[in-house]
């Protein structure tokens, strides 16, 4: 039931669908300038979180397995020196370390089991300055919305967004199936079928996970750094290594 996402067949929809999210540029971008470059983002998309960070002068290293995602992600932040790399988060092997690591946007919702939740959290351990932050947001699963029931998620020039979702609670897992219907030139209707597997996560089991690590964090409701709340949308963590 859970299989692995490969990000390449959806890269034109998800950058088209996400390049303007900037809920989150603000809070990253911030601790890029407390704590200073490189940043090491992990599942770095197609370059969202990148180009901001790069814009403001920080160099990034921006590892993404999805060869498509990559290429797009290139595109979007040419001549701003981001290095784009071909790796995952759960084999870590970069040589160097980072006063920054961030997982920005539900990254780390692609990690479907508990070791590979571990040996990403050993990587980020072993690739982390001494001082350095590791910083992440996932969604925050008090909000997952109801099973089945078709929702418009938006309009992009000729194309219409839908989606539907399936939950598997015992599996933790959020099953999105996007409906992407595009009216072509010739005024046909074309539609494209993606589905995107997510592993959600309860806010004890992240905070477990990162003491188990001898890890301290803050978490924050959001990305003003406000306090967890019943209605808050995400979980935004700020961690640091006790070593
Ligand atoms: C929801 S997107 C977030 C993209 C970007 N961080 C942003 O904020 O727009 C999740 C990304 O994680 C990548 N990903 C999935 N599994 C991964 C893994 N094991 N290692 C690194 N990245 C992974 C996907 O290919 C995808 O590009």
């Amino acid at each position: 039931m859970i299989f692995r996402v490969d990000y390449s067949p959806l890269a034109a929809f998800y950058h088209l669908q996400y390049q303007h999210y900037t809920d989150d540029l603000e809070f990253y971008t911030r601790l890029a300038r407390d704590y200073g470059g490189p940043v090491l983002e992990l599942g770095a998309g197609t370059g969202r979180v990148a180009r901001a960070l790069a814009r403001q002068g920080v160099e990034v290293w921006a590892l993404e397995p999805a060869q498509q995602m990559r290429k797009l992600g290139a595109r979007h932040t040419q001549g701003l020196g981001v290095k784009w790399l071909a790796g995952d988060m759960r084999q870590l092997k970069l040589k160097r370390q980072f006063p920054l690591i961030i997982a920005p946007f539900n990254a780390l919702m692609h990690l479907y089991t508990l070791d590979e939740q571990d040996a990403t959290l050993e990587g980020v351990q072993a690739h982390l300055e001494a001082g350095g932050r590791f910083a992440f947001d996932v969604y925050n699963p008090a909000h997952i919305g109801l099973q089945g029931v078709l929702q418009h998620e938006g309009s992009y020039g000729q194309t219409e967004v839908f989606l539907h979702q399936e939950h598997h609670p015992t599996a933790q897992a959020l099953l999105t199936h996007y409906l992407v219907d595009t009216l072509t030139p010739t005024g046909n209707l074309k539609r494209q079928r993606h589905t995107l597997t997510q592993r959600y996560y309860t806010r004890y089991e992240l905070e477990r996970w990162l003491r188990a690590f001898a890890f301290e964090y803050r978490l924050f409701g959001g990305f003003h750094k406000e306090p967890l709340t019943p209605e808050s949308a995400v979980f935004v963590f700020e961690a640091w290594h006790r070593r």
